[in-house]
């Protein structure tokens, strides 16, 4: 056992084979972008790994507690590997469209289209086919060779982490226990707090009549807006339009989870949250990123791998998201202070019991 021979450093770096140097020419910038795109796939590669890990926790119809801090563990690397992922642009952002031009067509028609652990990152995250923005006509797994199209399919078949955590948050218990029913607390602490609200634009001593009435307006369109999660109809059928893809009850479950989340029962679920919420806007950020840097090494060029370039890969950015819902849950949040209490029964499961 030694350094080189476990890391297997003889084989790995040997693998970065320039294009250019072959055809007599060294595009000296061809190394750099060997170098960073294999280091990207490096990640993904230890991203999915840590994916297994999440996805077997929440494969079974019970998530263990202690489990459950081990995928909040597994979740935040994540995200800190995604800010290294976001970071990398950075460098590669050294290399100047000219120096790019220098090696590029030698690559045609390779393309970022063809990463496969990209595609499996996205789908087992739980970006749907149907979600995906079109582009020429094609299906986003039309460039991958027959092989990875089978694994992509594989993952699809099976439940994504968003489905997975769709099932868990719809289990979870304390929404309705004993005589305590949230949805029914929350509905009256809301109807409650923007009764008080409206007396006191009505009563306000510096506000004119037309004032009031914008001012009142917007709170009737808060209360229609909690609706589209409290309302089982209005939810059905914002559900059919696309609007919300999670289940109504693990949506109530996850704004369970946000307002209590100071109880420890709830923490740990809250926690989970976050860190999806986290990865999928780091994912975000990074195509926003990867968007922008093609924008300065091609302009208005279309993609080696024939897209429209910038503007698809602009416009992946903000629909290629899979916890959208969980966004959404931050319209519904309530001052702590307007917050209905927990009845003693609730509050008291919901903490840690010491019986030694
Ligand atoms: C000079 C640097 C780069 C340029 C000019 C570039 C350009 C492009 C373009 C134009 C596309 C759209 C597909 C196409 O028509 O080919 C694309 C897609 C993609 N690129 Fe890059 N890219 C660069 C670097 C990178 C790096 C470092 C990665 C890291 C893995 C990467 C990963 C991807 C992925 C995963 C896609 C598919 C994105 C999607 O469909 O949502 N690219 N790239």
């Amino acid at each position: 056992m030694d350094y080189p021979g476990y890391l297997r450093l003889r084989e790995l770096l040997s693998l970065q084979a320039l294009e250019s140097e072959k055809q007599g020419k060294v595009a000296h910038d061809e190394m750099l972008f060997i170098v960073i795109h294999q280091t990207y796939e490096l990640w993904f590669k230890q991203i999915l790994y840590e994916l297994d890990l999440i996805q077997s926790i929440f494969a079974g119809s019970n998530v263990d507690d202690a489990d459950l801090g081990r995928a909040v563990h597994a979740a935040e690397r994540i995200v800190k590997i995604e800010q290294l992922l976001v970071g990398q642009v950075d460098i590669l952002e050294t290399m100047t469209p000219m120096d790019f031009l220098e090696f590029r067509n030698l690559l045609i028609p390779s393309s970022g289209f063809q990463s496969e652990q990209f595609r499996l990152l996205e789908v087992r995250l739980g970006l749907k086919r149907e979600a995906r923005l079109p582009f020429n006509d094609q299906s986003f797994d039309a460039s991958l060779s027959a092989d990875a199209r089978k694994h992509i399919a594989a993952a699809e078949a099976g439940p994504s982490l968003r489905d997975q955590i769709d099932a868990w948050l719809a289990r979870t218990p304390f929404l309705d226990k004993g005589g305590f029913r949230f949805r029914e607390a929350f509905e009256n602490a809301l109807d409650a707090m923007l009764a008080h609200d409206m007396g006191q634009i009505a009563g306000h001593p510096h506000l004119s009549q037309t004032e009031k009435d914008v001012q009142i307006a917007s709170l009737e369109k808060s209360r229609a807006m909690f609706d589209g999660l409290l309302d089982d109809a209005r939810y059905a059928e914002l559900r059919a339009q696309g609007a919300w893809t999670f289940s109504r009850k693990a949506l109530q479950a996850a704004l369970f989870l946000f307002l209590y989340r100071d109880e420890p029962a709830a923490h740990g679920g809250f926690r989970m949250i976050k860190a999806l919420m986290d990865i999928d806007e780091t994912l975000a950020i990074w195509r926003l990123r990867h968007a922008l840097m093609v924008s300065r090494m091609l302009g208005r060029k279309v993609g080696t791998g024939g897209s429209s370039g910038y503007d698809y890969l602009r416009a992946t950015a903000d629909k290629h998201r899979a916890y959208n819902d969980l966004f959404a849950i931050a319209t519904f949040l309530i001052p702590r202070s307007a917050l209905p209490p927990l009845p003693e029964e609730v509050r008291k499961s919901m903490r840690y019991r010491y019986e030694g």
